[in-house]
């Protein structure tokens, strides 16, 4: 989407927002929902207008389940954001409304709570905010929000839901932020990884040598894939192309020194999230330990700690093991982010 289309549909929703909220007298259920955070996690910020509740967390997943919200009622979140696969999908491109292709690999949506600005060009500055794209976007679900919101009101029952959930109807304001409810509670980190770093656990040799590359000088890995979250939350250029197509980071500032620069991504579950990088041109993370290994390519804005790394057949194996071990099995099959 256009940036300037983007601001101005900010500006409706923010108007949408202030309108609907005045003088409505219908009863809230503002029961708290309480996140549950594994060690070492923060709270994540919460904007004040969508404090996260029982009532507004139920709905967010209703609609993510719920195809309503494509133009001719096939699509839903779930289509590209599969719960067995960490919410992401195994196809490079997954198909929207029509079997139509859009730009880029649908991520997993575990701990994006924590994003400081979504999409993997860093384009959306909120998650309150992100779900006008797929919903709007001609190669996703191809609805305009307002479509979208006469849809739902003419349901009684997710009338009442709306209600109950923010004393009003469904509206672009609503329907953003109660998906972005559901999304905030998706918090994954109970690898077997985790567990062993809080000493419950155990891992095999070749995982314990993996993470000691990972974590060391020569691989840098973990100075851009940092943290709780494996990731700096920053942009950068991998080395995957020397001219690319998808400009990255540049579409969103059109600033030439962001030219392939793409959102470090969460690490976690990575096993599950096949194929990799923003096109999904990487069919596997032996692809990706190779990609890397090699030192990747020539263009001028690529990291300067991308660079051959001279990695043994064991030592590739054991980076590979430890990826693996970031698998959180109870994260895939908890039944609060299921379906009812
Ligand atoms: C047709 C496939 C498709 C559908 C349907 C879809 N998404 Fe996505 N989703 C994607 C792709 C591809 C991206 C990456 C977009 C980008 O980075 O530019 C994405 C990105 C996201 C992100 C940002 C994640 C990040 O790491 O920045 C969130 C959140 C998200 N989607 C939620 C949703 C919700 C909620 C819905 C339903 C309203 C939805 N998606 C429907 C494919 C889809
Ligand atoms: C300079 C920062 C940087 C360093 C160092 C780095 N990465 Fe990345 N990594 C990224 C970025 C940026 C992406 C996303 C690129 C894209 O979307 O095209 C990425 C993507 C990945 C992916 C694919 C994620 C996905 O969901 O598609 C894996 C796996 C990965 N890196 C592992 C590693 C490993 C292992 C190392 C060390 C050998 C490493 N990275 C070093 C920045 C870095």
């Amino acid at each position: 989407m256009h940036p300037r289309i983007f601001t101005l549909i900010l500006l409706l929703l923010a108007l949408a927002g202030v309108g609907c909220r005045e003088g409505d007298p219908s009863p809230i259920d503002d029961t708290p929902y309480a996140l549950q955070l594994p060690p070492g996690f923060p709270y994540p910020d919460i904007p004040e207008d969508n404090a996260l509740t029982v009532a507004r967390v139920a709905l967010g997943k209703r609609l993510f389940y719920d195809p309503i919200l494509s133009a001719d009622s096939t699509i839903s979140c779930a289509s590209c954001h599969l719960p067995a696969l960490a919410f992401a999908d195994d196809a490079p491109i997954s198909p929207g409304v029509g079997r139509r292709l859009g730009l880029r690999n649908a991520p997993t949506l575990a701990n994006v709570a924590y994003l400081t600005l979504v999409n993997k060009d860093g384009g959306v500055p909120k998650l309150d905010l992100q779900a006008l794209v797929p919903i709007e976007d001609h190669n996703e679900m191809d609805l305009s929000i307002l479509s979208a919101a006469l849809r739902l009101n003419a349901h009684p029952d997710y009338l009442e839901a709306f209600q109950r959930a923010y004393g009003e109807e469904a509206s672009p304001f609503t329907i953003t932020r109660a998906l972005a409810a559901f999304l905030r509670i998706l918090i994954s980190g109970d690898s077997p990884y985790d567990r062993y770093e809080q000493g419950k656990g155990s891992l095999s040799e070749s995982a314990k040598r993996g993470s000691a590359l990972f974590f060391s000088e020569r691989a840098q890995c973990s100075s851009c894939h940092s943290g709780f979250n494996f990731t700096d939350n920053g942009f950068h250029n991998n080395g995957l192309y020397d001219t690319y197509a998808d400009p990255g980071r540049m579409r969103a500032t059109f600033l030439p020194e962001d030219e392939g620069k793409f959102r470090v991504p969460t690490l976690r579950n990575i096993a599950l999230t096949a194929p990799y990088m923003h096109d999904g041109s990487l069919p596997g993370l032996e692809a990706v330990i190779a990609h890397y290994n090699s030192g990747g390519s020539q263009h001028p804005n690529k990291d300067e700690r991308i660079r051959p790394l001279g990695l043994s057949e064991m030592e590739k194996a054991d980076l590979l093991a430890f990826l693996q071990a970031l698998t959180d099995s109870t994260f895939i099959a908890n039944p609060e982010f299921l379906p009812e």
